[in-house]
């Protein structure tokens, strides 16, 4: 594998397991919180608040990480590109200003600034003045965190394999960033509630916060797992010329590798939301269900990587 090939996946995966962090940051805002909230009442709008805190801030330092992979993104870019017989700065000029894949990178880079700066802002107060009700309401700046949310994620579809098929372009860019954004508000949110979310003692109000979560994320999780699974069916119809091409080509074979890794996420998924979530209520149960999900989500960023390297293969 060549050094190129290398930067090339790294910078891929960061790029889609930091996208699937920053999803599952607003996911958990907009729709795992408001039904833990309603599930625990009002005594716990405070730890809540806190913890929405904390989310917001993941998703500001998850945004300077993005940062960096799309930096690497014009340095792994040139590298490809690269002729040796002009000066470099012609090269990064004419991908930057001559080429869609140039508008869209810049586009990235100026959408993440102001996502970075969105989630510092959603952070909110870090106290309530003495006496006030706290309030868990959706702030203005959680709203534009998700519509950039949103634009990074059609970024990435507008500047993968999609955008190369000859017919139903459209939909296919958008099965692309539905199948994105389905997979960050699954795993991202999951993945929110395990490092943000989870029991910081093993006191009851904690556990109780946590098992609400998890509630919350499961009635969200169905949706995404049958759109994820929808739509990838949708894409692998599109790049693969015939169904044998999944054991007769190089891209086909990295595509069935994925998915048979996909499957086991999908197993872990579904034995903890049929095992783990009915004990959940317990600290005992609350440690397991965590220990199991921890797995859920290394196994994801498994698949993340078989995609890094998917999108970066030839297809049939
Ligand atoms: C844990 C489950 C999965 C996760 C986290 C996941 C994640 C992703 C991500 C982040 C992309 C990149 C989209 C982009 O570049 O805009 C992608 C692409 C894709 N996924 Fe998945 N996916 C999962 C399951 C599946 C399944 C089950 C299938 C097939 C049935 C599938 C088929 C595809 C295909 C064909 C692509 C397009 C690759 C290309 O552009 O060449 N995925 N997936």
């Amino acid at each position: 594998m060549t050094l190129e090939r290398v930067l090339a996946t790294l910078q891929q995966w960061v790029l889609f397991a930091g996208v699937g962090v920053a999803v599952g940051c607003v996911a958990w805002r907009a729709l795992v919180a408001p039904r833990a909230a309603r599930m625990v009442g009002d005594t716990h709008t405070a730890r809540l608040r806190l913890i929405e805190r904390r989310v917001a801030g993941v998703g500001a330092i998850t945004v300077l990480v993005l940062v960096a992979a799309w930096a690497l993104r014009m340095v792994v870019q040139v590298m490809g590109f690269r002729d040796p017989f002009v000066p470099l700065s012609e090269d990064v000029s004419f991908l930057m200003f001559e080429t869609f894949w140039g508008t869209v990178w810049m586009a990235q880079g100026a959408i993440l600034p102001l996502l970075a700066a969105a989630f510092w802002r959603a952070r909110g107060p870090l106290t309530e003045e003495a006496g006030q009700r706290i309030s868990f309401r959706f702030s203005a700046a959680w709203g534009v965190a998700l519509a950039l949310v949103l634009m990074l994620v059609a970024t990435l579809a507008l500047s993968g394999h999609a955008m190369g098929v000859d017919s139903g372009r459209p939909f296919i860019v958008a099965a692309d960033a539905l199948h994105t954004l389905a997979s960050g508000s699954w795993i991202g949110s999951l993945c929110i509630i395990l490092t943000v979310g989870h029991p910081m003692e093993r006191n009851g109000e904690d556990v109780a916060l946590f098992a609400a979560q998890l509630r919350g994320f499961s009635t969200g999780a169905l949706v995404s797992v049958s759109t994820l699974i929808a739509m990838g069916v949708v894409l692998a119809w599109t790049h693969l010329d015939v169904p044998s091409s999944l054991w007769t080509t190089g891209y086909g074979r990295i595509l069935s590798a994925k998915i048979a890794v996909a499957g086991m996420v999908f197993a872990a998924g579904l034995w903890n939301w049929r095992v783990g979530l009915p004990s959940c209520e317990t600290s005992d149960g609350a440690a397991a269900v965590r220990r199991r999900a921890a797995f859920e989500v290394a196994l994801a960023a498994g698949v993340l990587l078989l995609t890094a390297i998917l999108v970066h293969s030839v297809k049939p």
